[in-house]
């Protein structure tokens, strides 16, 4: 193993908030989405050698990276994508409140897509669903409409679903389906067969698909992904693709991500918004995600997989034989789990109560909506050893409760 992800870095720079450095000194962070490992070799050696050179002036998108954009999409899935589908955003949050904009909000004079006849506007979510989904209806000013998992327990082990009929009663109100695939913070990998129906569902209705694929190369174990959009032309047609090399590569911070869209009404659209925001990416962001996707990290990305799986598997281990009463997720990808509190009587929100008697900071359930509350998310991209006493600190606050 030429990688250590055993050895991560200090991270409480002075001057700096970041993670580490958000909470007290005494508080163990295992919160937002970023990991604790440093990015991959050849991703630094690219960012030094432009610090090295001195000039950090203004750049764009060439033609060399959004064809190794392409590139990647067809070694990774055979999905084949044209460069001028691939349009960089600042980030994939910025990337789907740009469509929501676009296509969803009263903001834009713009006729519905999809020519349908009466004009709707809300936008549908799966919660408990990545935090920032729910901001959408605030930032343009359109409706949220929600169809929730259906949830199966076994033991300690937590199970979702899709409500097939909810789903399709609620994707009526919808003007635009906001899809996290996998799925942020319940690791749902969704199976091709239930994007499929997704997508069809959505046809249907003229509804337009956004597919936030953030975490798509975070796969734990042997799971396979599928873009939805690779599934027929039809479905590729109806619908922006966004995908990033942040989460993978462990470079967040950079905020460079790109919308895959190949219908060109929808992309000039798209475009246009994107334009009137004057949402330029970071030149380091574009120089990091050429490396990124160019192949060069993908030894490192297996090893960080393994050592993912490895770190799912204790947890998940360590939950089921210490913490009775508590549920957790098997995540199929992403670093992130999702932990059910409401079977113990805890003082306040689990988020307060393990920020409060266990110095750990998660993420607090209730921000992902739906029947969050009572769930925390926990973030796994760490070493083993800060795993471990995040976890330990966490056992002996709840132990205290019963002693
Ligand atoms: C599903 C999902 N989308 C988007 C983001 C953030 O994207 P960005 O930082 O590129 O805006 C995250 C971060 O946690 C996420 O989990």
């Amino acid at each position: 193993m030429p990688y250590n992800f055993d050895r991560t870095p200090n991270r409480r720079t002075p001057g700096v908030l970041n993670k580490w450095t958000y909470y007290p000194e005494d508080v163990l962070p295992m919160w937002v989405a970023d990991m604790d490992f440093p990015a991959p070799k050849p991703i630094l050696d690219e960012l030094r050698s432009a610090v090295h050179q001195g000039v950090l002036g203004y750049e764009l998108a060439s033609n060399t990276l959004l064809e190794t954009v392409v590139a990647r999409m067809d070694r990774l899935y055979r999905w084949k994508v044209k460069p001028e589908s691939v349009v960089p955003v600042t980030g994939i949050v910025s990337g789907f409140n740009v469509a929501a904009r676009a296509f969803g909000s009263p903001l834009t004079p713009a006729p519905s897509p999809r020519g349908r006849g009466e004009r709707r506007t809300g936008y549908l979510v799966q919660p408990p669903v990545y935090n920032e989904f729910h901001e959408v209806k605030n930032n343009v000013s359109i409706p949220q409409i929600e169809a929730p998992f259906i949830e199966h327990v076994r033991g300690s082990l937590l199970r979702y679903e899709i409500d097939w009929d909810l789903f399709k009663k609620r994707v009526r109100h919808a003007s635009m389906f906001l899809l996290c695939s996998p799925h942020n913070p319940l690791g749902i990998v969704f199976a091709r067969r239930d994007l499929l129906r997704m997508a069809e569902i959505c046809i249907e209705n003229k509804v337009l698909i956004i597919s936030d694929e953030i975490h798509s190369e975070l796969l734990l174990g042997d799971t396979k992904f599928t873009p939805l959009a690779k599934l027929s032309p039809e479905i590729a047609k109806n619908t922006i693709t966004l995908i990033a090399p942040s989460k993978t590569f462990n470079v967040p911070g950079l905020f460079c991500g790109f919308a895959i869209i190949p219908d060109k009404e929808l992309r000039d659209r798209y475009i246009q918004v994107v334009q009137h925001l004057r949402l330029h990416v970071a030149s380091l962001g574009l120089r990091a995600a050429r490396v990124a996707f160019s192949g060069q990290c993908d030894g490192w990305l297996q090893e960080l997989r393994s050592y993912l799986t490895d770190n799912r598997d204790f947890l998940v281990e360590y939950v089921t034989k210490n913490m009775p009463g508590v549920r957790i997720t098997v995540p199929k990808a992403t670093y992130l789990a999702w932990l059910d509190f409401t079977q113990l009587n805890l003082e306040g929100s689990p988020y307060e109560f393990f920020l409060k008697k266990a110095k750990v900071a998660l993420s607090d359930g209730k921000i992902f909506g739906g029947n969050g509350e009572g769930c925390v998310r926990l973030n796994f991209g760490t070493s083993r050893k800060v795993l471990k006493q995040g976890l330990d600190r966490m056992n002996k606050a709840l132990h205290s409760l019963v002693t």
